[in-house]
This record gives C-alpha cells, structure tokens and sequence, in this order.
C-alpha cells in the first residue's frame, strides 16, 4: 500500500471546494488503495453537532456498489444522503426512495405502470417537439446561459407536462423548488435561509401544489401523473395524500436537477471534445444510443446515496457492522479501471457501459431512467441541429455533494 498522495476527506466541505481533477484523483487513490474505507461524521448543516456523530464506509469500486445496492442486508429508510437528516423531513421529502420493503414495493408498484415502455413510446414523440420548441425559442437571441435557459426549463417543461402541472406561473415554482432542495449547502440559498429550512421549506412548497393538484385531479381527471395517484391501486392499496405529496416532492427533485445537468455536462463535454463530437454527427440517430450511457458514466448527474446496514456484512475485507452508514460514491464507480478500460477518456463509441448513473440496481433502481435517456437524447438532437455553431463562454459551479452542480453556462451560436 502507498502512502496517500491526496486528500481523501470525503466528509468534509473542504473536499467538495477543491477542483474536479483533486476529487477524482482522491477517488482513484481510494480504489485503489483503500476501498472500503471509514470516514468520520460528515460536516453538516442540517444537523445539531451533538446529534452528528455517526460515521460512514465509503464504497468506491464498481463491484462494490453494485453489490451493496442489490443487497438486502442495507435499507434506505435511514437516509439516504451521506448527512443525517430528522427523519420527519426525509419522510415529506423522499417518498419510496427513503423506504424498504415491503412498503416500497407497495408506493413503487401503483406508480411504475405510468413509466412503463407504452407510456414513454407514447411519450417520446412530445418530448421531441417540445424539445424543438425550447430551443428554437432560444435561437434568434443568438445567446443563453444553457443551465437556466435549456437545463432547467426543458426538463421543467416535460416533467410538469408528465406529472400534471400545467399552469406556467405553477411550473415555475415546482422547478425553483425542486432546484432548491437538493442545496442546503448551497450558500446561493444558506445566505437567506436556515439549512433545514431550505430543504423543508422546497418540501413544503413542492407538497402544497401537489395537494392542490391532487384534489381538482379528483374532481377534473386529466392525462398526468397526479390523475395516476389519485386513482391508481396497488395489491388493494391506493396512496393517501401525505403519501402523494411525498412523491411528487421526490418526482420533483428526481427528475428536473437530473436531467438538467445531464444536458448541460453532456454540451459541455462534446464541445470539449471535438474529435468525440464529430464521430457523433457521422451518425447521430446510429450512434446516439452509446454515446448517451457514455456522457452519463464521463458526468454521472448523481453524486452519491447512502444505505445503513442492517446486519453485519463483509466486503472488500471488511465488515460493517449492523447500523453502520454506507455512501454508494457514483461517480467513483463510473471511474472504475477494473469495469471501464481508460476511464478518463471519453469514448462515445465505449461498446460495454454498466454504468452507475441511474444507481447500482436492485429496487431503487432509477424509475426514470428511460424518460431521463429519451430527454437527453431530444436535447442533444435539436442543439446541434438547429444551433451547429455554438461556442461555449466560461461555466461557473455551485457547491454539492450530491449533484455536480453547474450554475451558470453562458453560450452563443450565430442567428
Ligand atoms: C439523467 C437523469 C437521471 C439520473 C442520473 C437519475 C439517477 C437516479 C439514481 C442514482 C437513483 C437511485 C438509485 C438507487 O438508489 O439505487 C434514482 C432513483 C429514482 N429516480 Fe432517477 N435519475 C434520473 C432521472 C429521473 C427521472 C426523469 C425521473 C422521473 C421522472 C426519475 C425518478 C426516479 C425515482 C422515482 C427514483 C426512486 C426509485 C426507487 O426508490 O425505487 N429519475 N435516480
């Protein structure tokens, strides 16, 4: 074993300041030297320090994470950050995605029909046009920070469509919200806000609408999400209405931050990589396909989850004791040289691809996983259609460790 030559303090703020290059690099030496490795408590904002005192095991390899996300020796109901958070807040916040069996089975299976490959067939044709519409409403301004003006508002526009917030003024809050909740570390938001309360006070925001919507649903059906959750039954169980607003608190976060950065990281790297670019548009309908799991393993939206173990368990030559936390590294698994041959080179054409972006299976799994990939994909397609001479200005980025967080990125094309 090697002396550490980078900082591996996953735990702390500080690491998630530094630059990409030295968290990748702390990630690399941790596979390589340290998989399973124990951290302190995580620096948090969200809870009393008294109260923050559980450590955690860091799984960074690939075969790692797969493993434990398909086990049933560790849950979610626990959490499912890397930071503790009160249980009641992660309760309004994170529906199914927070729970074990057989709970989750129950919440998972009324909703899974509504994401079922008839749906997104029926779908996708939409997704296309909308995507068409969004950007060709940005090209006669010849300019746009593509995070605020195509990473969140075309997500924000096909999921509300999807889920059933059709009023402009409505959507607007959901994607604000939604945006909101996964960055109570964000200083943009702790600047105006207690911590906690930036999260539950999105949760909040989010759960009022969905209550809301859910009851005029009841009385004036449409064609969305929320009609499904009013009316859809599962082995003789339907959702009641904390359970709803739940959900479409998770929905909301789950899909619009996702997606958004998966569009604006996945521009950033073609435009860096022109070579990659050019071998894409030989073909793009033949070679899209590989070309998106690509750009999801290269900037994995996701940054970690966590479990808790609810019996001991062995890996990588150590156990985790039952109780023990345990934070899934994403984007260390997406950068793994035993699973993907020279993983820092972005290879569109990569033919084998298990990546870890929509998780490591088992039953969270992604849910969206197909309408994240058709969006993408629309996105990508109606760029460099209809603006082939884009030139990207300087990005700026916020502060997460759970989204790679791209704030601001300034672009312009000819009109
Ligand atoms: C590129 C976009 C996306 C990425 C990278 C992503 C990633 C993830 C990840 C990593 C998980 C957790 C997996 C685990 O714990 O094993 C997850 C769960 C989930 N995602 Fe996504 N997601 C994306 C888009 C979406 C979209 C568009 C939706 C819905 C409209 C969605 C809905 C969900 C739901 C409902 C879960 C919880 C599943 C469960 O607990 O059973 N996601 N996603």
């Amino acid at each position: 074993m090697s002396t550490t030559p980078v900082l591996t303090d996953v735990e702390t703020f500080a690491f998630w300041e530094r630059s990409r290059q030295e968290r990748m690099a702390a990630f690399k030496w941790l596979r390589e030297n340290d998989p399973v490795s124990w951290h302190p408590p995580a620096d948090s904002l969200l809870m009393d320090p008294e109260d923050n005192v559980n450590g955690f095991w860091a799984l960074t390899k690939h075969a790692h994470i797969q493993e434990a996300s398909r086990s049933r020796a560790f849950c979610s109901s626990q959490g499912i950050f890397m930071e503790d958070m009160p249980e009641v807040v992660l309760a309004a916040a994170m529906s199914f995605l927070a729970m074990d069996p057989p709970d989750h089975g129950q919440m998972r299976g009324i909703v899974q029909t509504a994401f079922g490959p008839k749906q997104m067939r029926t779908l996708e044709g939409w997704i296309r046009e909308t995507a068409n519409e969004v950007v060709a409403g940005l090209r006669p301004q010849g300019q746009a920070d593509l995070v605020a003006d195509l990473g969140k508002a075309l997500p924000g526009l096909i999921y509300s469509h999807f889920i059933g917030v059709t009023d402009a003024e409505m959507r607007d809050k959901v994607v604000a919200a939604a945006d909101q909740l996964g960055s109570w570390n964000d200083p943009k938001y702790t600047e105006h806000m207690e911590p906690i309360m930036v999260f539950a006070n999105a949760a909040e925001i989010l759960s009022d609408i969905a209550l809301e919507l859910a009851e005029l649903r009841l009385k004036e059906p449409g064609d969305d999400m929320l009609t499904w959750l009013v009316q859809a039954e599962f082995e003789g169980r339907k959702m009641d209405d904390w359970e709803i607003a739940s959900f479409f608190v998770m929905l909301s976060g789950a899909s619009n931050d996702t997606t958004g950065h998966a569009i604006v990281d996945s521009i950033m790297a073609l435009e860096s990589h022109p070579e990659q670019k050019a071998w894409l548009f030989e073909d793009f309908e033949g070679r899209i396909g590989s070309a998106v799991e690509e750009l999801l393993r290269w900037r994995c939206p996701i940054v970690h989850f966590r479990r808790t173990a609810v019996q001991d368990y062995d890996i990588g030559g150590k156990t985790i004791k039952e109780g023990d936390k345990v934070v899934f590294w994403y984007v260390s698994g997406n950068y793994d040289e035993d699973v993907f041959e020279n993983p820092e080179v972005l290879d569109l054409s990569r033919e084998r691809n298990p990546h870890l972006a929509f998780g490591g299976g088992g039953i969270h799994f992604c849910l969206g996983n197909a309408l994240g990939r058709t969006l993408l994909k629309a996105a990508l397609r109606e760029v460099y259609t209809q603006l082939p001479d884009l030139q990207l200005g300087e990005a700026t980025y916020g502060f997460s460790n759970l989204f790679e967080t791209m704030r601001t990125l300034p672009a312009t094309w000819t009109v």
